[in-house]
């Protein structure tokens, strides 16, 4: 009997928490979370069903998810207690109802810092990109339409300068200030919006807003870097835009909740302002067919934090923090 109990507590004691990877991670996190968890990776990359991922999390300790996952109340309804730990690659979470989370004790953990860089720099390729029309060079050139062009020195494929411009930021955290110290490195001046002012040190020279309102007209460009929230949506509504000089420019790289799109869409419809540059949109990927047929709209896929170094440094994060919480260590980043 007590050989048989023996046994019992040798398996238990052996016995690994069971963790689930809902997409690909980098190879060397997956490595890492292997060697000390129960793991089912998703190798294939490919999408789990939402009803599939509702039933299989109650199989799990821990999940590693991402923006992708739809982690929202229905999810949340349907979970039993075994699930403690929801770890998101990605420093939004917006996917995730932390509300529900938070009522059914489970902790939510993400990966900020890590990605400041690489957002920062397609802010500054959305900047470029937007205020030197490369999206309209990039179609000439690959359309093969360049070779009948009959350039005119101040017309064809001119754009405007980003040198000595005022750039606005709305939300001066971490990934808005490495935007700013980027656009500072190409002469720009540096405004912001935020909820709080920052001390001198952070600011680093910016001048601060209390209101985004009275930011607007001082804007050359105008650039999001807000969590998604109630408070952020539709910041650029019809009467901000309306507020921006006829030459600014908006760009986004946080969330597509934070732009009104039939005010953005109808201000570059009308040349109420130059451009925009967007990087996130509402109903990522079926975003507004609108945006598409707009010359004055630079666009990208939502790559703000897709390189191999940052995608690696942010998987990392997210298996550390199952390490930190399965091993009593505090969490590296925990939102609730
Ligand atoms: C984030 O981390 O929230 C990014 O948008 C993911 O690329």
């Amino acid at each position: 009997m007590w050989r048989l109990k023996k046994v019992y507590l040798e398996i238990l004691i052996n016995m690994k928490p069971k963790i689930l990877v809902t997409r690909k991670l980098s190879d060397g996190a997956e490595e890492k979370l292997k060697k000390n968890f129960d793991v089912t990776l998703n190798l294939k990359d490919e999408p789990i069903p939402n009803a599939d991922l509702i039933k299989m999390a109650n199989e799990y300790d821990g999940i590693i998810s991402t923006g992708w996952d739809d982690l929202g109340k229905n999810f949340f309804k349907n979970l039993s207690k075994k699930i403690k730990i929801i770890s998101q690659v990605g420093v939004g979470y917006d996917n995730i109802a932390i509300e529900f989370a938070k009522s059914k004790e489970i902790k939510i953990t993400n990966t900020p810092d890590v990605l400041n860089e690489s957002v920062a720099e397609v802010t500054m390729l959305l900047i470029l990109g937007s205020s030197r029309r490369a999206g309209e060079g990039y179609n000439l050139v690959r359309s093969r339409k360049w070779k009948n062009v009959i350039p005119d020195l101040t017309k064809t494929m001119i754009g405007s300068s980003i040198t000595n411009k005022t750039l606005g930021i709305i939300g001066m955290g971490r990934i808005g200030r490495m935007a700013a110290k980027c656009a500072k490195a190409f002469g720009m001046k540096i405004i912001y919006y935020n909820r709080n002012k920052l001390s001198e040190d952070l600011e680093d020279g910016a001048k601060y807003f209390s209101d985004v309102k009275s930011m607007m007209p001082e804007c050359d460009f105008v650039s999001i870097h807000t969590p998604a929230t109630s408070e952020t949506k539709h910041i650029l509504n019809a009467t901000t835009i309306g507020l921006l000089p006829k030459h600014a420019v908006v760009i986004n790289t946080s969330r597509g909740s934070t732009i009104d799109d039939d005010a953005l869409i109808e201000a570059l419809q009308n040349n109420k302002i130059y451009a925009a540059g967007l990087d996130v949109f509402n109903n990522e990927p079926n975003l507004d067919e609108r945006y598409m047929k707009l010359d004055n709209c630079f666009v990208l896929p939502h790559i703000g934090s897709a390189t191999h170094e940052t995608r690696l440094a942010m998987s990392m994060m997210a298996v550390d923090n199952i390490f930190c919480f399965f091993e009593s260590r505090p969490l590296i980043s925990e939102v609730v």
